[in-house]
């Protein structure tokens, strides 16, 4: 594989310019949007809100804001299809208003928890009415008279963090979300962006407090969206895979909080390059070489799984190419992304003849070696867009080639994957 892909942009940055621009009053403009399935449920469902969002041309965004509070009663269920981020966020989004949201979304998304983003949300006075174990569809009426909140986070996880920081900005007074672990700060970044008042502090635990000053107004801002570390990570391991590769990845975002996949290959041996790292619409981006390489096992510590929880089911595709035993450990989150990753993952290389256990929340994948993986099986991928893409990934590495299910679920993310790994003369049919 050789020549250059630009990865298409940040997912969780392109769902946040989007609901940020939603809440200013005024127009924001955003470039380089993902307009992946997820980001366009947003959309949807902002526009239901009473926002006025329009795309101007591939990636270029107009968004109309009504203001923190401004959001209208919608007369119709949203539907954010295969979206935890969306669905998380927007629930966050409304919880300070008056008005009453019903939730849904796709197979995938029903059977996600949401008690996660409803707790601390019932604290500052919002009410869900939903199925068993907080699950979707769901009605979440907002409060009345909210209250202003702190909260600790039970789980590192990014979007509960972002839903409690979103429904601050109605509340009056101010709100913490305190996190032990340091999860994707890119609410932070943009929400001061947006012009809110923010502060970060450090408690006797050694804990991140941050705290959001409530009663907030956002004002309009243009938003660049560097391209996503996520997405990028497929073909950049791909490179690593196939013979003779030679792969350049512009402008992907390498924000700390996201990198942990980049640190672990390089750990493992991989000829990764970053060059001429700058900064991009408040957030550092970098353009990434990649290049064939003799991947080793290594062991992942768990803190490190906040800044590559995304990434892996592609570090276990790496892992069964790598020589040695690859550990990664603090996985208990993986099992409640689009699909439980961690069963789909190890269902799907010991089909193709890799070793795998799972022990609590620790994964150990027994590498093959370079070109020793067999393939030649089909994976089931639960309608889970990165299982699709690292088995994909694995195909190209392996001897028979790898078969998937289904691929429908890799247009959420990444619409234009297939074209763009084709382009770079990977065997994708
Ligand atoms: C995201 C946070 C992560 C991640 C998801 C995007 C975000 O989820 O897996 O793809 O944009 O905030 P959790 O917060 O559940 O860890």
């Amino acid at each position: 594989m050789t020549g250059t892909l630009t990865a298409p942009g940040d997912k969780s940055i392109s769902h946040r310019a989007l609901i940020f621009g939603a809440m200013a009053i005024g127009e924001t403009r955003i470039r380089g949007l993902l307009e992946g399935e997820d980001v366009l449920d947003t959309a949807k469902v902002l526009r239901a809100l009473g926002a006025d969002l329009s795309q101007e041309s591939a990636g270029n965004w107009r968004v109309h804001g009504v203001g923190v509070g401004g959001f209208a009663e919608p007369s119709c269920v949203l539907d954010h299809g295969n979206s935890g981020t969306g669905v998380r966020l927007m629930m966050g989004a409304v919880a300070t208003s008056p008005i009453a949201c019903t939730f849904t979304g796709d197979a995938s998304l029903c059977r996600r928890p949401m008690e996660r983003v409803l707790g601390p949300l019932r604290l500052f006075g919002a009410a869900a009415y939903g199925r068993k174990g907080g699950r979707l569809p769901m009605t979440l009426m907002g409060a009345h008279d909210p209250l202003p909140v702190t909260y600790r986070l039970p789980v590192a996880s990014a979007q509960v963090k972002s839903a409690v920081l979103l429904a601050g900005l109605n509340a009056p007074g101010e709100t913490a979300v305190i996190e032990a672990v340091r999860t994707r700060d890119h609410t932070e970044r943009m929400l001061r962006h947006f012009g809110a008042t923010l502060r970060e502090t450090t408690d006797d635990a050694g804990h991140c407090v941050i705290t959001l000053k409530g009663d907030a107004d956002l004002r309009p801002a243009d938003v660049t969206v560097p391209s996503d570390p996520s997405s990028a990570a497929f073909p950049a391991v791909a490179a690593l895979l196939v013979e003779g590769s030679d792969v350049l990845l512009p402008g992907v975002l390498m924000n700390p909080t996201r990198a942990g996949l980049y640190e672990t290959l390089r750990e493992m041996g991989a000829d990764i390059a970053i060059l001429n790292p700058r900064e991009a619409g408040g957030e550092p981006v970098a353009d990434i070489r990649v290049r064939a390489s003799a991947l080793k096992g290594v062991d992942v510590p768990p803190e490190r799984a906040p800044a590559m929880i995304d990434e892996y089911p592609v570090l276990a595709v790496a892992a069964a190419c790598a020589s040695g035993r690859t550990v990664m450990r603090g996985l208990g989150e993986l099992k409640v992304k689009e699909s439980d990753r961690l069963s789909a993952i190890a269902e799907g290389l010991k089909a193709n003849g890799v070793a795998v256990e799972i022990e609590g929340e620790t994964l150990i994948v027994v590498g093959k070696g370079r070109g020793g993986v067999e393939g030649g099986a089909t994976v089931q991928t639960h309608l889970d867009h990165r299982i699709a893409m690292a088995f994909l990934v694995l195909g190209l590495a392996s001897r028979d080639g790898v078969r998937v299910d289904d691929v429908r679920m890799i247009a959420t993310s990444f619409p234009s994957f297939v074209g763009d790994m084709r382009a770079l003369g990977a065997e994708l049919n």
